[in-house]
């Protein structure tokens, strides 16, 4: 009997602190998010996945936000598939997959109206690679792997559950010619100086900039960027922060 009500007082203790936790991370307005609100639970169940035992991997709340935040210790959850995917109305190097043309609803407008002014400008932008699946990202993450080691792919290929690629708000662009495609020589072209200037304007930052490698955990990308809406953009931008700085300044405000 008193062993009974022990299981029955543990049993009730346990649901109580699950269902306290989920609670307490839903924010009321979606669209203002802090890595309190978005990050729920620590994800012991993952720890069969590639990322090391010592690193406190957690799990996204909100996958759908438009500022979520992914990155190495921020995971996707395992169901996770964005519902709006779209086809952006811009070119994209021949050599783009069916699936890697997507990008979601709101970030596609947005791309193409940036793609449109970009011309004006006289620069042609291309895509090269938007939304992944976790397959794709598993696909790719273990070629860099047997290509350069886990280490090093590490430094800019990200694991499965964890590249923003899947959440569908991220795109890597290049150039008319497509000539240093995700590669570092990007950098020099004026393509990557205009992204760097107008993105901001049309809601997109480069989510991995020189000098920032230690806080997003990646080395310079300045092909890639993410959507995250005009106002979340421009902040960041004009600040010469990460996504990262974003939400940390956030929560030391509140
Ligand atoms: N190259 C970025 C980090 C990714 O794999 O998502
Ligand atoms: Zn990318």
């Amino acid at each position: 009997m008193r062993k009974q009500f022990a299981i029955c007082m543990t049993c009730c203790l346990i649901s109580l602190v699950s269902f306290g936790c989920t609670n307490h991370a839903e924010p009321t307005n979606p669209k203002v998010t802090s890595p309190e609100s978005i990050v729920v639970q620590t994800n012991q169940q993952s720890s069969n996945t590639e990322v090391p035992a010592s690193k406190q991997l957690q799990i996204v709340a909100q996958p759908d936000n438009i500022s979520v935040l992914v990155n190495k210790f921020n995971k996707l959850p395992e169901t996770f598939n964005p519902k709006d995917l779209v086809f952006p109305n811009i070119p994209f190097l021949a050599s783009a997959s069916t699936e890697k043309r997507q990008l979601r609803k709101e970030a596609a407008v947005q791309l193409e109206k940036m793609v449109k002014d970009a011309k004006k400008d006289h620069i042609f932008l291309k895509g090269v690679s938007g939304y992944r699946s976790y397959q794709t990202q598993q696909a790719l993450f273990n070629n860099y792997v047997k290509r350069d080691g886990y280490n090093k792919a590490r430094t800019y290929s990200a694991i499965p559950g964890t590249s923003e690629h899947e959440t569908g708000l991220s795109i890597d662009m290049t150039g008319k010619d497509g000539t240093c495609a995700a590669e570092d020589c990007f950098g020099k072209k004026p393509e990557a100086k205009w992204l760097a200037e107008h993105a901001q304007e049309f809601g997109f930052i480069i989510r991995y900039p020189k000098g920032k490698e230690a806080i997003t955990g990646y080395k310079y990308e300045p092909w890639h960027i993410r959507y995250v809406g005009v106002a979340i953009a421009k902040e960041i931008t004009q600040k010469k922060i990460t996504l990262e700085e974003y939400y940390e300044a956030i929560s030391i405000k509140k």
